[in-house]
């Protein structure tokens, strides 16, 4: 049987509610949280209090949206972690409730596996086994992944995320939160070769993204000194050199793990994936490699029920259900 399903994420800042109705998606609606932006990253018990807020319009609107009545759902879905705790919390109560209320059952999904399954709402879907890039705020992980359900992590960051590598340098040069984003928009007219920025490697398939934060200091502090104004006068060509130092370190290890495991189905998920130096890095090393990639539609980039929704239509057909007791875990591993 192919289900309709109500889907759920509130992991981060972003509350979202999907529906899906044989693997289709049928609304995906996404309210993201402004009351960040003047803190400049976001507050744990602020975005707790604004999922709150948000969740039943965003799901009506997600119900109106796909035409869908509740008495035509067959199980409710929601994120399970990894992510904030008391943000997790609010989807995960709201999940079991409805699904409690209509008798259906619940489905628990892993936000990570989510953003590489949300390769299979539109076409072009990859081939398995593929080796996926995830690339967010919260995490970068390379994962062998060899069906819908079945995946390995290969390699991942010791500390900080390529996204709030991202988020803080944004931050160091006086961008406003989420400052990925908008470092991305002014590398593009910037010459990525102007400065370097380290490239740290570590063993194996893992990242390191904390020493950029110390050298970007330094290499404030140092220029400043002479010219005060000297980053407001080269900004663009600042941001693409750093953008750049962190693209290269994500494709080293991409390459040697694509090598080393014979495997050219390559994809990239996770906000991150979002950025447009990483798109067109991946295009290019797809000629110089033979690779076959897969970019996701920027809607489904960012955090976003559809991929919820879409791991839990292969959790259903799987018969991958959770129960009233389930609970959110922050620190949920693939
Ligand atoms: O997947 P996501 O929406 O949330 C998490 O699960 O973390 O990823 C958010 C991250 C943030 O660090 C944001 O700055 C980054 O993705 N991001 C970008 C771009 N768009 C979003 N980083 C660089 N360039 C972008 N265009
Ligand atoms: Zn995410």
């Amino acid at each position: 049987m192919s289900p309709t399903i109500l889907a759920i994420e509130s992991s981060c800042d972003d509350t979202s509610a999907a529906v899906i109705k044989d693997g289709k998606i049928l609304a995906n609606i996404v309210a993201t949280q402004a009351v960040h932006e003047k803190y400049g990253g976001v507050v744990p018990e602020l975005a707790s209090r604004a999922h709150e807020q948000n969740i039943i319009p965003v799901v009506s609107q997600a119900l109106l949206t796909a035409n869908i009545t509740k008495s035509e759902l067959n199980a409710v879905a929601f994120t399970r972690g990894p992510g904030l705790l008391g943000a997790l919390l609010v989807g995960c109560s709201f999940a079991k409730s409805f699904a409690l209320g209509l008798n259906i059952p619940v489905i628990e999904v892993n936000h990570m596996q989510a953003h590489i399954l949300a390769h299979f709402i539109d076409e072009p879907k990859p081939n398995f086994p593929f080796l996926c890039l995830t690339v967010s705020g919260g995490h970068t992980q390379i994962v062998l992944v060899k069906n819908y359900l079945e995946m390995q992590v290969l390699g991942q960051t010791t500390d900080d995320a390529v996204g709030e590598a991202f988020d803080k340098s944004a931050k160091l040069l006086g961008l406003p939160y989420p400052g990925g984003p908008m470092l991305d928009r002014l590398a593009q007219t910037g010459n990525p070769n102007a400065y370097t920025f380290p490239i740290v490697n570590m063993p194996n398939y893992d990242f390191s993204f904390s020493g950029i934060k110390t050298s970007i200091l330094n290499f404030i502090k140092n220029n400043t000194q002479a010219n005060p104004n000297f980053i407001q006068e080269h900004l663009p060509d600042i941001c693409a050199s750093i953008q750049q130092a962190l693209i290269q370190t994500l494709m080293k290890k991409l390459v040697s793990a694509a090598k080393e495991t014979n495997i050219k189905e390559i994809a990239i998920a996770g906000g991150v994936s979002a950025n447009s130096g990483l798109r067109q890095t991946v295009q290019d090393y797809a000629k110089k490699y033979q690779w076959q990639t897969y970019i996701p539609a920027f809607q489904y980039c960012t955090d976003n029920a559809a991929m919820i929704a879409m791991t839990a239509h292969f959790k259903y057909l799987a018969g991958e259900f959770t129960n009233q007791y389930a609970s959110p875990d922050p620190r949920l591993k693939i």
